[in-house]
């Protein structure tokens, strides 16, 4: 099956944020010849198939084959890009955000596709919270240019896992009624699922607190997956003290705790982080602020306590985007977050004189986000064009619905 060409309004609106700034075009009607231009261009003989192909071309060559399938998708298909996406891939993007925004997205589009430039638990959020195929042929399809674009802090707790702690917990004396499981969204279906069937929800980095607040008004305790930092730094942001949370070591009989000290927690926190946010150190604010008097420091609340605890601010990336988008000019910032946001930022808003680095420069780069390239894009974007919907990502049915359960809550709180 092809696809027919649509050169209607909506494409241009769509094309329209991405491909003038990259292809130097001035004005909107430069955009719509711009399109003729490459809707009429004589189709190339290749195979559209072969991932091995576009491999071996160089990133540049990708800009206007992703232009073209872009534009001949029209409004089938919504291109979604997490602020960590390479500057390559994220101009292309329809909607840009962080976890939270980008999964209201997904829930309200009515494209029929949504190819997500993140990673895997961000599209399998947005098939959860898609439209379902009933009736058949109706349901939304979610794509993952590279399957490869997992994240590690979701890999650090498995649902056997899981099950494990909340059996070992119950063993110790607890009741499944004092205890809330959340799960930040950085984690697997299946994990979303297990929270949702408990009474439990999802959070992100943007709603975290809401979410605490929420349990805590149905139970004392709460179970927080995966990730330690967000959790602790939530929960003492709330007036909990570090005394009342334990850490839970999946690989410790009975996760290394006591019963006696899993009963006096208020929070139990996964011993998971990110590998990424995880490199900042204290000593990297304590320098920036040495050198650059005036400095504001705003961090991602993945790093550690200790490095939140020095922040002038914390934030989900798309709040660490506002504050620096809200500042005055001559302002200056140290981001402990992932590079190519911070990257971008800087380069986005020299303009206005503000200044922004990176808290350390060692080099924070999330390299499965990194694995979305040009050459991805371009050979998922070609193939849906064909009608080949490559990489699809499809969270099983009966994962489903605890998942949505769980995910819905989150929306209901909210950002
Ligand atoms: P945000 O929801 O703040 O964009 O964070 C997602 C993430 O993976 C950060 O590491
Ligand atoms: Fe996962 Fe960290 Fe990468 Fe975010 S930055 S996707 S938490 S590894």
């Amino acid at each position: 099956m092809g696809w027919a060409a649509d050169r209607s309004e909506s494409t241009a609106t769509v094309i329209a944020f991405n491909i003038p700034v990259q292809f130097g075009l001035k004005a909107e009607k430069d955009l719509s010849v711009f399109v003729e231009e490459i809707v009429s261009a004589p189709a190339v003989e290749q195979d559209v198939c072969s991932l091995d192909n576009y491999l071996a071309q160089p990133d540049h060559t990708m800009d206007e084959r992703i232009a073209l399938a872009r534009a001949k998708l029209g409004k089938s298909t919504i291109l979604l890009g997490h602020h960590y996406q390479r500057d390559e891939v994220i101009r292309f993007a329809d909607y840009t955000g962080d976890s939270y925004k980008l999964s209201k997205i997904a829930a309200e589009t009515e494209a029929k596709y949504l190819v997500f430039c993140g990673v895997h638990f961000m599209a399998e959020s947005a098939d959860v919270l898609g439209r379902p195929d009933d009736p058949p042929g109706t349901g939304q399809q979610v794509i993952l240019p590279d399957l490869n674009a997992g994240c590690s802090m979701a890999d650090m707790a498995e649902i056997g896992q899981v099950e494990d702690c909340w059996d070992s917990l119950m063993a110790a004396g607890l009741s499944p009624d004092e205890i809330v499981p959340i799960t930040y969204m950085n984690s697997t279906a299946a994990i979303k699922a297990f929270c949702g069937e408990r009474r439990g929800l999802v959070c992100t980095s943007s709603n975290a607190g809401k979410a605490f607040d929420w349990a805590f008004g149905r139970a004392e305790k709460i179970l927080f997956l995966p990730d330690q930092h967000l959790g602790r730094n939530t929960a003492f942001a709330m007036g909990i003290p570090l005394s009342e949370m334990v850490v839970w070591d999946p690989y410790q009989i009975n996760g290394g705790l006591t019963p006696a000290r899993l009963k006096a927690a208020k929070v139990i926190l996964w011993k998971g982080h990110c590998s990424v946010h995880q490199r900042f150190l204290p000593e990297h604010v304590d320098k920036v602020r040495a050198k650059y008097p005036g400095i504001q420091v705003i961090v991602h609340p993945e790093c550690r306590w200790e490095v939140c605890q020095k922040a002038d601010a914390l934030g989900s990336t798309e709040r660490l985007i506002h504050l620096v988008e809200s500042a005055r000019e001559g302002s200056m910032f140290a981001i402990g977050t992932e590079i190519h946001l911070v990257n971008r930022l800087a380069k986005q808003f020299a303009p206005q004189g503000k200044r922004i680095i990176t808290l350390d420069d060692t080099g924070c780069l999330c390299t499965t986000m990194y694995r979305i390239s040009p050459q991805h894009l371009a050979w998922a974007l070609e193939n849906l064009v064909e009608g080949r919907v490559v990489n699809r990502i499809q969270v099983r049915d009966d994962v489903k619905h605890w998942s949505r359960v769980a995910l819905d809550r989150m929306l209901e709180i909210r950002a």
